[in-house]
């Protein structure tokens, strides 16, 4: 593959106290698509993100920007963190500072830009998550779904190239779900690699372009979201199945055409388009 932006090969992680959350796991992010990363909780979703900007350092094995190996100098980390922005799951572990603006500069401001450039990029950043009302408030006066922007906010700032999310949608609600969605499309569409953990199937399913499916520190399946969430070994590990792809097929078992040039609806919006088509077709005969 050409387009390969990350890659671990052989990536093993022990943690301190004996935990082998990583054991020989391999795979590859591709640049400017949508990747989901999915696995049971302990399948080492959240130790994989920290080895992609260098927090931590493999045990065995080694992780690779654009075919070169990460360079763990101060340098080198501070240009990845500069390329890879990581938002973290809980938004209390990343935002330390009084205010919202404060935040939002420090990244910027480390890496040595001039005021008024690190000025433009974080009125920018905030604009993107929508926070622009909130820069002067106190951090801690924020609700959970505003801190999770100001995150986003935060490392948009670095104006990496790689955005990766652990579990960002748990503890918003749907309205604030949706929001998150849009800013992230907004980024996709400006060309930003996203990557994603998450545990919600209809989800990855619908807006995932690759998926990536861990299991016990190794990769256990990687490929085409909705292709692989299809796949019965890949629904038995994570326990469930997009509610979509199962309508979908048991509607095709009855004989309804919904699939289009061999192409399955993916969400609740092509699903019901599918089977009005259907319908209209079946009346005009
Ligand atoms: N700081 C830590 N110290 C020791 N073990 C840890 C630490 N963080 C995670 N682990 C362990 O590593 C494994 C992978 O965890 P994690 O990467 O958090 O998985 P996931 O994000 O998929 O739920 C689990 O067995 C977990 O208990
Ligand atoms: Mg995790």
């Amino acid at each position: 593959m050409t387009d390969v932006l990350l890659k671990l090969e052989q990536v093993s992680y022990r943690y301190p106290d004996g935990t082998n959350a990583l054991s020989g796991c391999s795979l590859v992010i591709r640049q400017g698509k949508r990747t989901v990363v999915l696995g049971a909780n302990g399948a080492g979703k959240t130790t994989m993100f920290l080895h992609l900007n260098g927090i931590l350092r493999p045990s065995a094995g080694q992780v690779f920007y654009g075919g070169v190996p990460l360079d763990y100098s101060r340098s080198g980390i501070r240009e990845l963190r500069s390329r890879i922005g990581l938002v973290f799951q809980n938004p209390d572990s990343q935002l330390f500072s009084a205010s919202v603006r404060e935040d939002v500069s420090f990244g910027p401001m480390n890496l040595g830009l001039e005021k008024r450039i690190v000025g433009e990029r974080v009125a920018a950043a905030l604009h993107a998550v929508r926070m622009t009302e909130c820069a002067d408030k106190p951090v801690h006066n924020l609700s959970y779904g505003q801190k999770k922007r100001v995150c986003i906010a935060g490392v948009l700032a670095m104006q990496p190239g790689l955005i990766v999310l652990d579990e960002p949608m748990s503890g918003l609600d749907a309205a604030m779900q949706r929001e998150l969605l849009a800013v992230l499309e907004r980024l996709h569409a400006d060309g930003m690699t996203v990557v994603i953990a998450t545990h919600d199937l209809d989800f990855a399913y619908e807006w995932a372009d690759d998926a990536i499916v861990l299991q016990k520190g190794k990769l256990l399946a990687q490929g085409t979201a909705a292709v692989l969430l299809q796949q019965t070994e890949v629904q038995a590990e994570l326990g469930a199945s997009p509610v979509i792809a199962d309508i979908a097929a048991s509607l095709a078992l009855t004989g309804m055409a919904v699939r289009d040039k061999g192409y399955l609806p993916r969400s609740r919006r092509e699903l019901l388009a599918a089977i009005s088509a259907f319908h209209r077709q079946e009346s005009d005969r």
